[in-house]
């Protein structure tokens, strides 16, 4: 059974990842979705949370049969062993991406040879997308329909708000 991971912060997750969770899901037997919890970072939405979100999403999703959602601490590739995953998969929006992503593939296939990275090339429509982009425009109230997946707009907004009444 071939077994990928496809890790990343998904603060929240965008129409851009779920481009990439359904196209990456269809190369692998089971796609094992990565939330990265890392006490270093302030997330807006706790491991937790993001965890539950992609799980509404991928729910919501009646072809995404194969796709679990699991947070990790630590070293991708640790958790890539612990799932028993050779594949990591991750999109490229550009090429600033790429400099970046070239050189964290390289060094986790040189802790793990056996475990491979796969890019996928994002869609031309969600080329310019990401979490932060969507996290600013939703702070200042701005339309985030367009970026996330319908079924967490409104959480979103919620988030923003529960943060202001504090
Ligand atoms: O969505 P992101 O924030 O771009 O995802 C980055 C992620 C989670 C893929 C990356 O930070 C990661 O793999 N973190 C785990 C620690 C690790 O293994 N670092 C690479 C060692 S070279």
């Amino acid at each position: 059974m071939k077994i990928g991971i496809y890790p990343g912060s998904f603060d929240p997750i965008t129409r851009g990842h779920l481009d990439i969770i359904v196209r990456a899901s269809g190369l692998v037997d089971k796609l094992i979705i990565g939330v990265l919890q890392n006490s270093a970072k302030k997330p807006l939405f706790t491991a937790e949370e993001r965890v539950e979100l992609i799980e509404r999403v991928v729910k919501e999703n009646t072809n995404l049969t194969s796709v679990q959602v699991i947070a990790f601490e630590g070293l991708l590739i640790e958790f890539a062993r612990q799932q028993q995953a050779s594949i990591i998969v991750r999109g490229l929006r550009a090429i600033t991406d790429f400099e970046y992503e070239l050189q964290i593939a390289q060094m986790n296939h040189k802790l793990d040879s056996k475990v491979d990275t796969v890019f996928f090339t994002t869609s031309v429509e969600y080329s310019y997308l990401s979490s932060s982009a969507v996290k600013e425009i939703a702070s200042y109230g701005g339309d985030i329909s367009q970026f996330v997946p319908d079924c967490l707009i409104k959480s979103v907004y919620d988030k923003y708000n529960s943060i202001r009444s504090v």
